[in-house]
């Protein structure tokens, strides 16, 4: 009996045991797969984070995509080019106010593309395209450029850069920048809002795109506008030369490395201007220079038609400022564009013709590159520098851009 009552507790402790130890299991296998769940979820968790981190990454990495333009020197990049054009009297005119039309105020036409398909297959390589922006900002202190306007103007560049042509875009006409003290920081803030507006709009242009920080910066309407201005002018344009690089240097994509011209004071030709001119460091900046050369015969309307490559009265104001330019820039590292050049039409197309092979010759000899002032002009009283007819797209003096061509030294390397 009491085998059979101890038999029956045997069983009954090994129902218990075996109970306990398979709910045990079950309770373990329960934490076990809470854990393993748990695990499961963190690790899903985890690879969603990682793959959240990569595309933090990735997107990090393409809000700096790489960089589209080459970062060669500025005295290399002039090399690629000798002989440009500018679109003048257009986007730089100033009638008709805020309104696009204001292009077409100075009597030229609505600027096409196909002039820029004619100036490339004549053997122009680089164009200009000044443009006024004051009457199409919004007020301060923003100044932000119409959008319009700003449209236009870029359409007007990529006529020009999906030709195959390189472009500077200059700030033209401007009534806010009188070089004084007085007006410095007002000139300042304008130059640098408006700059940055470009800067950015144009960011990802290669280095066919030259920004141009103003045109002929002086003392306009006072004795010394043409004549080197004072220390104070000249040592504002210094300030406002540093200004226009810094906002360019400081904005996005490619404008790091983009080549930017700056003007000595007016964009003079003459020495004494440049004496206490300072140029950034930099090393893609380049000097612009205006020079219509011989004064009396290439601008001055009232002076002389004659010119001759024979007659060294003639050459030698030309050859002066080529080796000027050489000696104050060029041979210290600092390259120069004329960014402004051109004989008035005085019915005298043969010394135009001479005049423009010898100043081509002379310029591209020492590594300047020359930009005809094209203001579409062919009649009337005003300054006749045309060469292109914008309306029919047909050169009126074809023999002129001829000489300019011919003119070009190493003319083989280009073609
Ligand atoms: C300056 C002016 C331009 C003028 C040219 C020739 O660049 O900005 O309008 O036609 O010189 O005088």
């Amino acid at each position: 009996m009491m085998k059979k009552k101890g038999s029956i507790l045997i069983m009954i402790l090994c129902f218990f045991i075996s109970f306990t130890l398979t709910s045990c299991n079950k309770e373990q296998n329960d934490i076990l797969k809470e854990d393993i769940l748990k695990e499961d979820t963190v690790s899903v968790e985890d690879i969603t984070t990682n793959e959240e981190k990569e595309n933090t990454i990735e997107e990090d990495e393409s809000s700096q995509p790489p960089l589209t333009i080459r970062d060669i020197p500025s005295i290399e990049l002039v090399k690629e080019f000798q002989i440009g054009w500018n679109l003048g009297n257009t986007l730089d005119a100033t009638g008709g106010g805020a309104l696009l039309t204001s292009e077409m105020s100075w009597g030229n036409p609505k600027t096409s593309e196909e002039i820029f398909i004619t100036l490339k297959e004549t053997g122009f390589q680089i164009v200009r395209i000044p443009v006024s922006w004051g009457n199409h900002l919004g007020p301060e202190p923003e100044y932000i450029i119409h959008d319009v306007w700003l449209e236009r103007v870029k359409e007007i560049v990529d006529y020009a850069i999906d030709n195959d042509l390189y472009v500077i875009l200059n700030m033209h006409h401007e009534e806010w920048h009188f070089p004084s003290y007085d007006n410095l920081e007002k000139a300042r803030t304008i130059l640098t809002k408006v700059w940055a507006q470009i800067a950015d709009e144009f960011k990802d242009y290669d280095e066919h795109l030259i920004f141009e920080g103003m045109n002929e910066p002086r003392m306009k309407g006072t004795a010394l506008e043409w004549n080197g201005g004072n220390a104070e002018a000249r040592d504002v344009i210094n300030q406002l030369n540093q200004s226009f690089v810094d906002t360019i240097r400081n904005s996005e994509g490619n404008n790091p490395y983009r080549h930017l011209m700056i003007p000595t004071y007016a964009a003079s030709s003459d020495p004494k201007t440049w004496k206490d001119f300072v140029i950034p460091e930099d090393d893609k900046i380049i000097v612009s220079i205006h020079s219509y050369t011989p004064y009396n015969f290439a601008l001055n309307i009232g002076g002389t038609a004659q010119w001759s490559s024979e007659n060294t009265r003639d050459t030698k104001d030309i050859d002066y400022l080529i080796n000027n330019i050489y000696n104050s820039f060029i041979s210290k590292g600092y390259p120069v564009i004329i960014g402004e050049f051109g004989a008035l039409d005085k019915d005298n197309t043969q010394a135009r013709v001479d005049w423009a092979k010898y100043y081509m010759q002379k310029a591209s000899e020492k590594g300047i590159p020359c930009i005809w002032w094209d203001n579409g002009a062919f009649t009337g009283g005003g300054e006749l520098f045309g060469l292109l007819d914008r309306r029919e797209n047909i050169w009126k003096h074809q023999d002129i851009v001829d000489a300019l061509m011919e003119g070009i030294s190493n003319k083989e390397e280009i073609e």
